[in-house]
C-alpha cells in the first residue's frame, strides 16, 4: 500500500499523490520534513450516511463515474457510448520530480497520460493527454486538470478587466458551489486572465496561505473554483471547445494546456515570487541574455503618419534620450494609411518608404540602436489586396455573415494556403531586413471561427503557436512582443515563445499602476512592457508629471511612445533623467525578488524589488488617490536580512515643497528624506521609515543599500 503513494518535493511545497487503484492527490501543501508514506493512512475517509455505500475520490481524472457530483475533468462520448469513462491505473513511473501516470478506461476504450512535474522553485505542472484507442472517433467536449485544495482556501482572488484595464483583482467568500471564469474571446484576453487564487481568511499580500493557479493556454478557458457538498474544495482549469471542434481520431492523443500551480505559506508574495522564479528558470529565454533595452515605440508618436526621414530623427532624438531599441509601429505595410484597410498586405508601402526599409534600419543602427516592427499576421482588412484575391481565407462559417471588429476579419490559419502565405511574407520580412525585434499584435476577437464548416478556435490557437515556434526557430536572434489591443493575449504558454507583453494600451500612469500590479501576480517586471507616454495621455485624457510617469515605467521593461522631437526641453530631460535610473537599477528590478506590501490605507500602493542576496533594493511608494489619513505612516520593509544595516535614501521623488516655499502637504519632511538613514533590516522590517504626505497621483523612490 506505501508504495502507492509518491511525493514531488520542493523547498515550499510537497505533493503527495496516491497512485492505486487510482490516482488522486492527497497533499497539496507546506513543505514536510518528516514525511513517511504510511502516515498517509490518517487521510482515509468515512463513507457517510445518505450516500453512495463507497468512498468517492476526486481524482486527477474527477470523474464522474466514480460518484463525484461535482464538475468532471472528462466529458464526451463516441456517438452517445462511452461517456462515463473510469480511469484505473495502468503505469507509474517516478524521475526525480516529475511523475507520469497512465491510466486506462478498457470498457470506453479511452487513455489517460498525466503528467506532473514540481519544479526547484515550487511550481507545480500538471497536464493530461487523452488517447482514443479505438476506431470510432471519441467526442470530446471536456478535458480538465483538478487540483484538490485544503478546505481552509475559503477566499478566492480573481481578475476581471477589459481593453485598457487589465488585470483588475476581485475577491468572493466561496462556502458553497461553484466560481467559475469562462473565456470564448479565442483568446487569452483582458476579461478573462485565465488564474485562480484561493486562499485562507483574510490572505493579504504579505500573510495568510493561498493557492495560485494559471492555465497557459491563448485561447478559448474555463477555470473553476468549486465546494463540494461535503466540503471537499478544488480549482479546475482547462480549455474550452466549442460544439463538436475536438473529436479524437484513433490513436490520437489530446493535450490540455499546462496548469502551473504554487502554493505559499506567506501570502501572495510568495505564490509571485514562486512564479517568477519559475519563469525566469524555465519559461522565459532571451537570446544572449542581455538586459532588457529601453524602447521607444512610435504608435503614439505620429500613428500611420510614416515619413522615413522624420522617422529617422526621431530616431535621433530617441538614441540621445539613451533609447537602445527603436520600433515602428503599425502604418508601414502597403496601403495602410488608417485602421481601415490592408491587414494581410504585407509588402513594404513604397509610396512612403520608396527607398526600402534598409536605409531607416541603417539609421537605427548607425545610432547605436536596435530596430524592430509591428506585425498584425493573422488579421485581414476586406479592404485589402490579400482579401481581394483570396476572399475565402477567412476565419467563418459559411452562410453568415461575421461581424469585423477593427474593420477586420481573421485569416483562417488552419488553411495550409494561408499558413504558408503568412511564413513566406514573415519570412521575407524578418529574413531580408537587419530586424532584432517584433511587435506582434492581435487585434479582434473570434466570432465563428470556422474551418471547412466545423468550428476552429483550438487550432486557430495552436497554429498560431506553430507558425511563431517556426519564426523562431527560423531567426533564434529575434525577440518577440505579444500584444493583443493591449494585454489580450498574456499567459505562459505564449511566453515560451515571446520574450515580453505590451500590458496596456493605456499609458495612463495611475491606471498603470493598478494594471501592472495586477500583472505582477503571475509575471516578473522584466517581461512587463511599460511605457512612458504623452503629458496627456491618450487613452484618458490625463495628465501626470514626468515623475510620476517615469517611477511608473521603472517598475517594468521600460520604453517610451511618444515623438520625442515633439517634446519640450523639460520633458525630455524628464525622458533622459528616469532612462538613466532605469539603466542604473535594471539589473536588480530584473532578477530580485518582487514584493507587494500590505498598506493601512488603500490609496497608496507600495511595491519593491529585494535583490536574492538582500544586499539592495529598490520601493517605490505610489500615492492613487488623496490619502484617508493627514500623515502617511509607516513602511515596513519585507525581504531584508534583519541582522544587517542598510543605507536607506531618496532615489527620486517629484518636486516636494514645504509650506511657506510652495508647498502644502507639509510644513516639514521626515527628517530622512534629507540626507538618508542607516538601519538595521530587523528595524525597516518590524517599525520602518514614516513616509512624506504625497500628493495624490505621485510617487517617491527609495532605495536600500547594505553597508
Ligand atoms: C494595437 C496595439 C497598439 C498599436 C496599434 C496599432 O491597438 O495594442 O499598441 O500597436 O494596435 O494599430
Amino acid at each position: 500500500m506505501d508504495n502507492a503513494f509518491h511525493r514531488l518535493t520542493s523547498e515550499h511545497c510537497d505533493l503527495v499523490i496516491r497512485t492505486q487503484p487510482f490516482a488522486e492527490i492527497v497533499y497539496f501543501g507546506p513543505h514536510l520534513q518528516h514525511f513517511s508514506a504510511q502516515d498517509c493512512q490518517s487521510l482515509l475517509r468515512p463513507v457517510a450516511n445518505g450516500k453512495l455505500d463507497v468512498d468517492a475520490p476526486l481524482t486527477l481524472a474527477a470523474e464522474l463515474g466514480r460518484g463525484l457530483f461535482g464538475s468532471p475533468g472528462i466529458e464526451g462520448h463516441r456517438n452517445g457510448l462511452d461517456a462515463s469513462p473510469v480511469f484505473s491505473t495502468r503505469q507509474v513511473e517516478q524521475n526525480g520530480h516529475s511523475l507520469l501516470i497512465t491510466s486506462e478506461d478498457t470498457q470506453a476504450g479511452l487513455r489517460l497520460i498525466s503528467e506532473i512535474q514540481l519544479s526547484g522553485s515550487g511550481v507545480l505542472q500538471i497536464r493530461h493527454g487523452l488517447r482514443n484507442l479505438r476506431a470510432e472517433p471519441w467526442q470530446v467536449d471536456r478535458l480538465a486538470v483538478t487540483l484538490p485544495v485544503a478546505d481552509r482556501a475559503r477566499e478566492v482572488m480573481a481578475f476581471h478587466g477589459r481593453w485598457i484595464r487589465e488585470f483588475q483583482p476581485h475577491r468572493v467568500t466561496l462556502d458553497h458551489d461553484s466560481f467559475v471564469i469562462e473565456n470564448r474571446r479565442g483568446r487569452t484576453s483582458h476579461e478573462h486572465f485565465p488564474a485562480l487564487i484561493a486562499g485562507s481568511h483574510g490572505f493579504s499580500e504579505q500573510q495568510g496561505e493561498v493557492w495560485g493557479v494559471h492555465l497557459g493556454w491563448s485561447g478559448n478557458h474555463r477555470l473553476r473554483c468549486e465546494v463540494k457538498t461535503d466540503g471537499r474544495r478544488y480549482l479546475q482549469a482547462e480549455a474550452l471547445y466549442l460544439a463538436g471542434e475536438m473529436a479524437l481520431a484513433e490513436g490520437a492523443t489530446l493535450w490540455t494546456p499546462w496548469l502551473y500551480a504554487s502554493y505559499s505559506a506567506s501570502g501572495l508574495n510568495g505564490m509571485s515570487q514562486q512564479f517568477h522564479r519559475f519563469l525566469r528558470d524555465e519559461i522565459v529565454r532571451f537570446p544572449d541574455n542581455k538586459a532588457r533595452p529601453v524602447h521607444l515605440n512610435t504608435w503614439e508618436g505620429i500613428y500611420f503618419q510614416h515619413d522615413p526621414d522624420y522617422i529617422m530623427q526621431m530616431a535621433s532624438r530617441a538614441a540621445e534620450l539613451g533609447v537602445e531599441r527603436f520600433i515602428i509601429d503599425d502604418g508601414w505595410f502597403r496601403g495602410r494609411h488608417h485602421d481601415r484597410a490592408a491587414l494581410g498586405d504585407w509588402y513594404l508601402d513604397t509610396t512612403k518608404y520608396p527607398n526600402g526599409l534598409t536605409p531607416v534600419i541603417d539609421h537605427v543602427k548607425s545610432l547605436g540602436m536596435e530596430f524592430g516592427i509591428w506585425v498584425e499576421p493573422e488579421m485581414i482588412n476586406p479592404d485589402s489586396d490579400l482579401f481581394r484575391a483570396h476572399p475565402d481565407w477567412v476565419l467563418k462559417l459559411p452562410g453568415y455573415e461575421q461581424a469585423t471588429m477593427r474593420y477586420q476579419w481573421l485569416l483562417d490559419l488552419s488553411n495550409p494556403q494561408v499558413y504558408d502565405y503568412l511564413l513566406e511574407r514573415m519570412s521575407w520580412l524578418l529574413g531580408e531586413h537587419a530586424i532584432d525585434y517584433v511587435k506582434w499584435d492581435m487585434n479582434r476577437e473570434l466570432v465563428q471561427a470556422g474551418h471547412e464548416g466545423k468550428a476552429a478556435a483550438d487550432a486557430q490557437t495552436r497554429h498560431y503557436y506553430r507558425l511563431l515556434d517556426e519564426l523562431n526557430r527560423r531567426y533564434p536572434h529575434i525577440e518577440f512582443e505579444s500584444c493583443a489591443s493591449g494585454g489580450g493575449r498574456i499567459d505562459y504558454e505564449v511566453l515560451k515563445r515571446c520574450h515580453r507583453f505590451w500590458a496596456s494600451d493605456n499609458n495612463d500612469a495611475l491606471e498603470r499602476n493598478t494594471i501592472q500590479r495586477g500583472m505582477s501576480y503571475f509575471f516578473p517586471l522584466e517581461v512587463m512592457g511599460a511605457h512612458i507616454g504623452n503629458r496627456h495621455c491618450h487613452a484618458t485624457f490625463r495628465q501626470h508629471s514626468i515623475e510620476f510617469r517615469g517611477l511608473t515605467a521603472l517598475f517594468g521593461h521600460m520604453g517610451i511612445e511618444l515623438d520625442p522631437i515633439k517634446a519640450d526641453a523639460a520633458e525630455g530631460s524628464g525622458y533622459q533623467r528616469y532612462v538613466q535610473l532605469y539603466k542604473q537599477w535594471r539589473p536588480l528590478l530584473h532578477s530580485g525578488d518582487f514584493w507587494r506590501v500590505d498598506m493601512p490605507d488603500s490609496t497608496m500602493q507600495v511595491q519593491g524589488v529585494v535583490s536574492r542576496d538582500k544586499a539592495a533594493a529598490l520601493f517605490l511608494v505610489s500615492q492613487l488617490a488623496m490619502p484617508d489619513y493627514s500623515l502617511a505612516g509607516n513602511l515596513r520593509f519585507p525581504g531584508l536580512e534583519p541582522g544587517a544595516r542598510y543605507q536607506v535614501s531618496i532615489a527620486d521623488h517629484p518636486d516636494i515643497q514645504v509650506v511657506g516655499k510652495g508647498g502644502h502637504t507639509m510644513r516639514q519632511l521626515p527628517p530622512w528624506m534629507n540626507e538618508g538613514i542607516e538601519l538595521s533590516g530587523e528595524w525597516l522590517a518590524q517599525a520602518g521609515l514614516a513616509l512624506p504626505v504625497l500628493d495624490p497621483e505621485s510617487a517617491i523612490l527609495i532605495s536600500v543599500k547594505r553597508i
